[in-house]
């Protein structure tokens, strides 16, 4: 069967960074087709996708049937748990679907004609870093909780598939949102940095705020550490930085790109200090003065990706900087859309 040289399946299309990566899909050209159990989605999110089809990507039959009807030329992999703390606590849950799950999904589209697979992989595959160096994606992977370990068993399943090529992202923290087409992040819990800040600066509605449990406020740990202005430094990027990378790896691939695996990041990374900052005067909330905590144990001051490879191979690089992700973030979280989305996750978690 000859594939659809425009259709794109996007697994997990209906969570936060597979609903911007099919909007902007749509925007290059392509023709996404969006399946997604919608255990943590939301049916809104695959408003720009071409066809959405409810099913779980460890039904082998369901992707058979997907990939009959549609004929796609690649493959987008964004399904999965993300939560790492639970991942700790319930690890069965996170192998079974970002591993074992993830591997039926690879082999029915090796077996329906193969073809290019993206896979959205991420920073705790390479477990505890203790050095400031960026990190390159020749480090040795060394996952120290179960959500990276299920994350690196997908990854490594999946550059073992013979006729498969494929590229690897490895993200480090993402941020921002595409309120213009009201889209953003829409997690329950939210364990997310930047939406934790912004929520409570906008006033984000009680019921909101007390579901997420953001009454605590936030705080700085540790004011000494060996960089810049002496707060530990991450690396964020935009969702739709993010968005690009991902039809940049397509383009790659289809182009007769080898299999690879790229970090993506911002290459300097933002301080906690810079965020405050950012988030004091986007927000024009000069009144933000987080508390000071000392340093956490195990917290490295500084933790970013090289992402030298991506702009050297896939002429990636970030454009836009944390001003612009904690500005979309609050627009997208102003609005009716999470709103409504949050006060219904929360009242079925709470049943
Ligand atoms: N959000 C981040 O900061 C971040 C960082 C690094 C890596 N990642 C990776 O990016 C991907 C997407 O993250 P996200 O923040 O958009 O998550 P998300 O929870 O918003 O989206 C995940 C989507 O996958 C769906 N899903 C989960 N299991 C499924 C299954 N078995 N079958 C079909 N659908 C299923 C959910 O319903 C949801 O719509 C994940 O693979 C994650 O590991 C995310």
């Amino acid at each position: 069967m000859r594939p659809d040289s425009r259709v794109v399946l996007v697994s997990g299309g209906a969570g936060y960074i597979g609903s911007h990566v099919t909007h902007v899909l749509k925007l290059a050209g392509f023709s996404p087709v969006v399946v997604d159990s919608l255990v943590s989605g939301n049916l809104w999110a695959t408003r720009s996708a071409n066809a959405f089809r409810q099913g779980d990507v460890g039904d082998r039959d369901f992707i058979r049937a997907i990939c009959d009807e549609f004929r796609p030329v690649a493959a987008m992999h964004f399904a999965a748990f993300i939560e790492v703390g639970e991942s700790v606590k319930r690890p069965e849950k996170y192998f079974t679907n970002n591993r074992d799950k993830a591997k039926v999904f690879f082999d029915t589209l090796a077996e329906k004609g193969g073809g290019n697979i993206v896979f959205s992989s991420t920073a705790a595959v390479y477990g505890e870093i203790t050095d400031s160096a960026p990190v390159r994606e020749d480090r040795p992977t060394r996952p120290i909780n179960p959500y990276g370990q299920s994350k690196l068993d997908a990854e490594s399943h999946l550059r073992g598939i013979g006729n498969v090529k494929s590229v690897a992202l490895r993200y480090f923290n993402v941020a921002g949102a595409e309120p213009s087409v009201d889209l953003g992040e829409a997690h329950f819990p939210e364990t997310h940095l930047i939406p934790r800040i912004v929520l409570p600066l906008i006033d984000a509605p009680k019921d909101i705020r007390t579901a997420l449990g953001l009454a605590a406020g936030f705080r700085i740990f540790g004011t000494d550490y060996p960089t810049r202005d002496g707060t530990a430094v991450r690396d964020y990027i935009h969702v739709m930085d993010l968005a690009d990378a991902h039809i940049r790896a397509l383009r790659y691939l289809l182009d007769g790109g080898k299999t690879e695996v790229f970090n993506l990041g911002s290459g300097a990374g933002y301080s906690v200090k810079e965020i405050v900052e950012a988030a004091r005067t986007t927000l024009q909330r000069g009144d933000f003065n987080p508390g000071i905590e000392p340093r956490r144990e195990g917290d490295p001051a500084i933790l970013i990706a090289d992402s030298m490879k991506a702009k050297v191979t896939l002429g990636w690089g970030p454009q836009r900087g944390i001003d612009r992700m904690i500005a979309s973030a609050a627009a997208w979280h102003r609005s009716q859309t999470y709103a409504e989305t949050i006060v219904k996750k929360a009242n079925t978690a709470s049943q």
